[in-house]
């Protein structure tokens, strides 16, 4: 038996969730998942994804190295991010992380990549800012914040399995995203469901796409060690 520390968040499903999850013709995320190899495209579809990039499993690395160091940007991309940039290059930039065409190509990513672990690493060039970049997010995620004055470790290293409200706490590991979450009616991406824990103590909310993000999700990943992708999944 894995320690409650190393479960995903699927580990922490209701039974009636979990049933909902393992069946294809309930399971909300079949249809995201649908939804993502129509924006794919195939051979027949000039200007799409597969003209440059050929069929999804070719990427399915993409979804365990992001967040990545960009240099031309010089911060921290992540999936998401990835997605609507390339979307500029062809007919139909999309525009919003939670937009949802971005997601479903997400889910679509993370689909191809279960099973694999995360792989953060620094890159050759700019170790250097990628590795602070990482450090920040450590830091982050000991940093009491909010009116509950509370950091993310107290909830997600130390009080793993206690009941808050109607969920129990996951270790927070990253493995499960996109998520489609029953109660936003919606699939949502890593970056959502930050802010909502930086809502959920009160603290002020960082902006969707904002550094401090982008540093918490590379010290997850990097935190999940070895743990497989089991996402797109089912939130309550
Ligand atoms: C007061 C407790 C609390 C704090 C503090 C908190 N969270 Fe959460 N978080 C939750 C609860 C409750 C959930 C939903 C149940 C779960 O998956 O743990 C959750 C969910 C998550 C998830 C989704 C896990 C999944 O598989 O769906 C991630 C990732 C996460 N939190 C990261 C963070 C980060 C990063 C911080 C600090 C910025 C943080 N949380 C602060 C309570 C907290
Ligand atoms: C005109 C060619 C072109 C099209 C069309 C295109 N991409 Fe890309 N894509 C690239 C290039 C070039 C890169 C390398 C990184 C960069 O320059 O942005 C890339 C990188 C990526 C990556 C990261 C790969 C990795 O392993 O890090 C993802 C994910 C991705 N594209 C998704 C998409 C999606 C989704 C679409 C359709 C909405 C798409 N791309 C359309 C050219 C394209």
């Amino acid at each position: 038996m894995p320690s409650a520390h190393q479960l995903s968040g699927n580990a922490f499903l209701s039974p009636s969730l979990k049933n909902m999850q393992s069946d294809a013709s309930l399971n909300p995320v079949s249809l995201w998942l649908d939804q993502g190899r129509s924006l794919w495209g195939g051979v027949a579809d000039p200007n799409s994804c597969f003209q440059c990039h050929g069929a999804p499993q070719t990427l399915k690395s993409a979804a365990t190295q992001h967040p990545k160091w960009s240099p031309r940007l010089n911060r921290l991309v992540n999936l998401e991010d990835q997605i609507i940039a390339c979307s500029a290059r062809t007919p139909r930039p999309f525009s919003g992380l939670e937009n949802p065409e971005v997601l479903a190509l997400s889910a679509l990513l993370h689909s191809s990549s279960q099973g694999l672990p995360f792989q953060v690493s620094a890159p050759i060039h700019h170790a250097a800012q990628w590795q602070a970049e990482l450090s920040a997010g450590a830091q982050l995620f000991t940093t009491r914040m909010g009116r509950m004055n509370l950091a993310c470790t107290h909830c997600h290293d130390v009080n793993i399995g206690k009941q808050m409200r109607a969920d129990v706490i996951s270790p927070a590991h990253p493995t499960g995203f996109p998520i489609f979450k029953m109660s936003w009616q919606s699939m949502g991406s890593i970056d959502r469901r930050l802010r909502a824990c930086f809502s959920g103590v009160q603290a002020e909310v960082p902006a969707a796409g904002s550094f401090e993000l982008r540093r918490l999700e590379l010290f997850l990943k990097s935190r999940s060690q070895g743990l497989p992708l089991d996402g797109p999944s089912l939130r309550r």
